[in-house]
């Protein structure tokens, strides 16, 4: 029994801290200046984000012919192809975070790195944002790549 508590105190305590890893993050006039991981994403990695079912699924949703050969481009939002020539760093990384606080909560893009509900979520150890802070960062260093 006593074991069985430690063991599950051990979990317990991974939670937290998983939950607790969630930065909050501003957004100030439609960017964010700080990399969420202090340093800059890895855009292959980034390319599997937004391709990714199980992760962004960013494709579902944009076209993107740096990806012509991925199937399913969705239509839903606007076409990525020199998205890095339209937005900055800055503003790519608040439109992944939370785009309702860019585009208004009309829209349809998903908050992929949202802090609004973690106060909700930390409590039932849900403490989890769609993407990592190292995943908002490669999907947009990829995006960074998407000039025209
Ligand atoms: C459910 C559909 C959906 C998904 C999934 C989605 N988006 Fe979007 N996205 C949109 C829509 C719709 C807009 C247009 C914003 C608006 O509502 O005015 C948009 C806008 C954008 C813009 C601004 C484009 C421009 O030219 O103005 C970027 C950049 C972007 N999304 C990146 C992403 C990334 C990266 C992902 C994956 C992590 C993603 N989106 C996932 C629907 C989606």
């Amino acid at each position: 029994m006593r074991f069985a508590a430690l063991v599950l105190s051990g979990v317990f305590m991974a939670s937290v801290a998983s939950a607790e890893e969630i930065k909050k993050v501003e957004i100030v006039d439609g960017a964010v200046q700080a990399s969420l991981t202090g340093k800059p994403g890895d855009a292959v990695a980034g390319a599997k984000v937004f391709k990714g079912r199980r992760a962004g699924n960013c494709l579902a949703c944009h076209g993107n012919k740096d990806m012509s050969g991925e199937q399913f481009h969705g239509e839903t939002g606007p076409i990525m192809d020199g998205v890095a020539d339209r937005y900055s760093t800055e503003q790519l990384r608040a439109i992944v975070v939370n785009s309702k606080k860019v585009f208004g909560d009309h829209t349809l893009m998903p908050a992929f790195y949202e802090v609004d509900r973690l106060s909700r979520v930390a409590k039932k150890f849900e403490g989890k944002t769609v993407l990592s802070a190292q995943q908002v960062e490669d999907v947009v260093a990829y995006l960074l790549t998407l000039k025209e």
